[in-house]
């Protein structure tokens, strides 16, 4: 059974003077998740969202939120972000020395939990969590900013990962530089979520057809 395909949105782009608007527009525009990347100046040298900026926007829209933590800890923070709206957690492997016992602190905070690796980080690291996961991220920027080019060199690493889970009820996310040209070679390798940023907001006929297209690009590429 194909893992469901979707699409998630960087809250990273938009315009944070007028956040609330721009979240119902993004579920407006017919994304399946919205993606709000929190990051603590530590673990990347760039600051974003408190619980608080997330709670604020959970009751003007229904899709789900995840947060997608690039943050040093990740345990001290867990619960804050499930309380805030958030039924998924993404923790970065490299964030944390005991990855096991953070996965499960997401959870007992009743949160799903994810796992992000970065482009250095092997799929190996994830190899031992796997009963402790329900999808596992795979970045193809380096994390911290929006904007950036997608690592095509990462696409073996997706597919070293969807073999490594199988038929196991884990989802495979790509982050980083998702956009029309770049999409398929992430699907093709394997990933069922897909999170895009400046490829939504930059599409001249606007963000609906900008996810319909990304949508239809990675459903064409997907194997049968
Ligand atoms: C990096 C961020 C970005 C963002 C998506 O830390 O996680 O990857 O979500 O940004 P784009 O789609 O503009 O690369």
């Amino acid at each position: 059974m194909p893992r469901r395909l979707e699409i998630a949105p960087s809250v990273l782009p938009v315009d944070f003077s007028r956040l609330g608007e721009e979240v119902l527009a993004l579920e407006k525009a017919g994304v399946d998740r919205i993606q709000w990347d929190v990051m603590d100046g530590r673990f990347v040298p760039n600051l974003t969202f408190g619980p608080d900026v997330i709670a604020s926007c959970r009751p003007h829209v229904s899709v789900p939120f995840e947060a997608h933590l690039m943050v040093e800890e990740p345990d001290l923070l867990a619960e804050r972000y499930v309380e805030a709206g958030c039924s998924l957690l993404i923790v970065h492997a490299e964030a944390t020395r005991h990855l096991h016992r953070t996965l499960g602190r997401v959870r007992e905070a009743g949160g799903a939990a994810g796992v992000a690796l970065n482009p250095a980080t092997p799929v190996d690291a994830v190899r031992h969590v796997l009963d402790l996961v329900d999808l596992i991220l795979v970045m193809t920027v380096n994390p911290g900013f929006g904007g950036q080019s997608y690592l095509s060199t990462m696409e073996p690493k997706i597919a070293e990962v969807a073999a490594l889970v199988g038929d196991r009820p884990i989802d495979i996310e790509v982050d980083g530089g998702i956009g029309p040209t770049t999409v398929a070679g992430a699907a093709a390798a394997g990933a069922n979520i897909l999170v895009a940023g400046s490829a939504l907001f930059r599409d001249p006929e606007g963000l609906e057809h900008a996810v319909s297209d990304l949508r239809a690009r990675a459903d064409a590429a997907r194997l049968p």
